[in-house]
């Protein structure tokens, strides 16, 4: 079989595994073990794939049809421009933490050429901190994550996006951000904030990430509030706090950032006109 055949059998065996966009999966995941572009399959349509590529293609295809996410099969996944690699360990990194990342730059602007002290809680794969490291050449980043599992894939990919150097990881629980207060510029977060009954009912590819990634209490704001009555003890007077925060929880990360005595606060919504991200400074 041709290259074209084989990508017509893996759509419909995703079809008819129910997995969504089954086109659009196969072509990723032919691609990927062509080692070509998903542009370029078009061109090589009528090239036969060796014993070794229908092996890694078939077994990549019958992972995704047990509906493991696309990006857990490839490796990798893109964040604001960059090859993230990504495992189990770690939340896989989504478009819209891109805007939370775009805003938290566009906070920072006047600031470009000033020395900065930035704080990610929470980090998973480290594409935050490593998006805002590169963008941000003269920043200090600390990131913390409690597990140890994303914080090694998180400094790989540091280490692979070259800002090793400049960010800190540290294992620490989300809500300790204790230690010295008064030193960060900004602090910024994606925190969990599904809230646990909603977890039963997502789709099955978002049960293979992990539950500490996404599990936000009772009401999804468990982590968020923790982190908004953190976060006065860590900034400096004047830093700012940016959380990416669950579609319905604007109000609510507003009323929280008020009690704490925040100001300047603001809700932003995403693409899909949807509460997406709070700002606040202390
Ligand atoms: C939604 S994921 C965000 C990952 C990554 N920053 C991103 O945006 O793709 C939340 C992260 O918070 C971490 N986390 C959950 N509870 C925590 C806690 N109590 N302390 C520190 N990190 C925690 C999880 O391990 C997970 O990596």
């Amino acid at each position: 079989m041709d290259a074209g055949q084989w990508l017509e059998k893996a759509r419909a065996y995703l079809e008819r595994r129910h997995v969504p966009e089954p086109r659009a999966n196969a072509e990723w995941l032919l691609a990927s073990a062509l080692q070509a572009g998903r542009s370029e399959l078009a061109l090589r349509e009528r090239q036969p794939l060796s014993e070794r590529q229908q092996r890694n293609f078939w077994g990549s295809v019958e992972q995704r049809a047990r509906r493991i996410p696309l990006a857990y099969v490839l490796g990798n996944q893109p964040f604001m421009g960059l090859e993230i690699k990504v495992s189990p360990a770690a939340l896989i990194p989504r478009p819209e933490t891109e805007g939370l990342v775009c805003e938290a730059l566009e906070l920072l602007k006047p600031r470009a050429e000033e020395p900065l002290t930035l704080l990610e809680l929470g980090t998973g794969t480290g594409c935050i901190a490593i998006a805002l490291a590169r963008a941000l050449p003269q920043a200090t980043i600390y990131a913390t994550d409690v597990s140890q599992a994303a914080l090694r894939l998180a400094e790989q990919n540091a280490l692979a996006h070259h800002v090793a150097r400049r960010i800190r990881f540290v294992q620490e629980d989300l809500f300790g951000a204790s230690g010295p207060r008064g030193w960060a510029d900004l602090a910024i977060s994606n925190p969990p904030y599904i809230p646990t009954a909603e977890l039963a009912r997502l789709e099955p590819e978002l049960l293979c990430e992990p539950r500490l990634a996404l599990d936000g209490g009772k009401d999804g704001l468990a982590a968020i509030r923790a982190i908004v009555a953190a976060a006065p003890g860590v900034l400096k007077p004047g830093g700012w706090l940016a959380l990416e925060i669950g579609s319905e929880q604007g109000q609510s990360a507003l009323g929280l950032l008020a009690d704490a005595g925040f100001e300047e606060r603001r809700v932003r919504k995403d693409l899909q006109g949807l509460d997406r991200v709070a700002l606040a400074r202390r």
